[in-house]
């Protein structure tokens, strides 16, 4: 046997917002700890400019926030199959491509795992989203080449991909005790994923699966968007979005939309994106509103910002109150605040849309809502309750099954590459 196929094959959920590493010992699937103890790590890579280092997850976020001059990326994945992934962006060490830090971020889980196995894993089975980019195959495509030349470059010799829901499926079948028809979701921070399978104790031990693939279905909606929705409606209109000037015209808004997506708010710390914006101050009625989104840039708090806002949603969702967060670092006193009420109104329409893509699965399935045994949960953003609420509505009298939110995926992937 050679070394590379004696090598452990590993499952890597590479996510929008976290990602996780899982291998298959015996018949027990195992999530590594790639963050101390944590089995998962935020997608977020920080190039610290003080002393040229590089660091992952958690830790790159905290460097971050506690001020350290550098580059904070996040949602690295949103890039896949966007122009942006063909520019190069400048850290300490010079210009990169995106593809290159997507690169240094999967090298950096495939060293985590080896610290775990005791080898470098060679052989991997990647997840990807039904669809990284809506209606657009080619550009698809592009993005699933992407990921593949950054996993080689990652140095992983063997990678296969497989869809994101289709492994939670996998994974789902390790607890079932029954023959079962269900709709997977998995709603996650950049994409919706749905899959009717059969699932059961018997076919788990399959190595071909497709015939109980009924159908899949996706849509790029996911929790980075309800950050964005929010942060446009709660936070926004505070540095002057929807701020009628002194013509009695608005703000020119496209400012305020990069700065509430997550992979774009970088570029506007960029000396041309800071010239552009103290420009549009001749577009203000009130120059403080401006004042607060030329803070924001300068000192480079829009991360910061969508965090905030990002935890505002998580803590109102799971507490069903209304959450504020203070914003006492661009003005004494200033605040921002979120009910359940505003929350499930300002989602509704992606909400339906997300529930729509659930429905059209099960209809591309042959089948009708009530045919189905279960429909299994998975991904963080299935936790959101205006969600929950949408979906048990509109799937009356189908059991809700909550699974792990952020582990099933990469389980699922390290399922399948047990049979390559
Ligand atoms: N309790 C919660 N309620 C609502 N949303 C939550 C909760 N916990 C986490 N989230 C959201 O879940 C998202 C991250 O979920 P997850 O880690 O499953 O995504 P991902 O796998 O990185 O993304 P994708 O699969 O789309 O690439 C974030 O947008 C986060 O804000
Ligand atoms: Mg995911």
């Amino acid at each position: 046997m050679s070394a590379a196929s004696s090598a452990p094959s590993i499952g890597i959920d590479f996510g929008t917002s976290n990602s996780a590493v899982a291998c298959r010992v015996g018949e027990q699937t195992r999530l590594l700890p790639i963050e101390g103890d944590a089995t998962t790590l935020p997608t977020a890579i920080f190039f610290n400019a003080e002393d040229r280092t590089t660091h992952f997850g958690r830790e790159a976020v905290a460097l971050y926030l506690a001020g350290v001059e550098g580059r904070l990326m996040r949602s690295l994945k949103s890039l896949l199959g966007s122009a942006l992934m063909q520019e190069k962006t400048a850290i300490y060490d010079g210009l990169v491509s995106f593809e290159d830090i997507i690169a240094r971020f999967l090298h950096e889980l495939g060293q985590r795992a080896a610290r775990e196995l005791g080898q470098v894993p060679q052989r991997v089975v990647i997840g990807r989203p039904v669809h990284f980019v809506d209606d657009d195959s080619k550009r698809d495509q592009r993005a699933e080449d992407s990921l593949r030349h950054a996993a080689r470059a990652a140095g992983f010799q063997d990678i296969a991909f497989q869809l994101e829901p289709i492994a939670a499926a996998f994974d789902y079948e390790q607890r079932v005790t029954k023959e079962s028809l269900v709709l997977i979701v998995d709603i996650g921070g950049g994409t919706s994923d749905f899959t009717v399978v059969r699932v059961g104790p018997e076919r788990a031990t399959r190595a071909e699966r497709e015939d109980d693939v009924l159908a899949t279905t996706g849509v790029h909606i996911g929790g980075t968007d309800f950050d964005q929705r929010l942060n446009l409606d709660r936070v926004m209109p505070l540095l002057g979005f929807r701020h009628n000037g002194l013509q009695g015209r608005e703000v020119p808004s496209k400012v305020f939309f990069e700065l509430s997506s997550w992979h774009l708010i970088n570029w506007l710390y960029a000396p041309k994106a800071i010239r552009q914006a103290q420009e549009l101050r001749t577009n203000y009625a009130d120059p403080r509103l401006h004042a607060r989104l030329m803070i924001v840039l300068e000192e480079r708090y829009g991360h910061r910002l969508a965090s905030e806002v990002e935890q505002m949603k998580i803590d109102s969702s799971v507490n069903d109150a209304p959450v504020s967060i203070g914003l006492g670092y661009l003005e004494t006193g200033l605040a921002a605040s979120l009910t359940p009420a505003d929350m499930a109104q300002q989602l509704a329409p992606l909400l339906a849309d997300v529930v729509a893509c659930a429905h059209a699965c099960v209809k591309r399935a042959g089948l009708r809502s009530n045919d189905l045994d279960a429909v299994y949960l998975t991904g963080g953003s299935s936790a959101l309750r205006p969600f929950q609420h949408a979906l048990r509505k509109s799937f009356a009298g189908v059991p809700l099954v909550e699974g792990d939110l952020f582990g099933g995926v990469a389980a699922g992937l390290a399922c399948a590459a047990r049979f390559r």
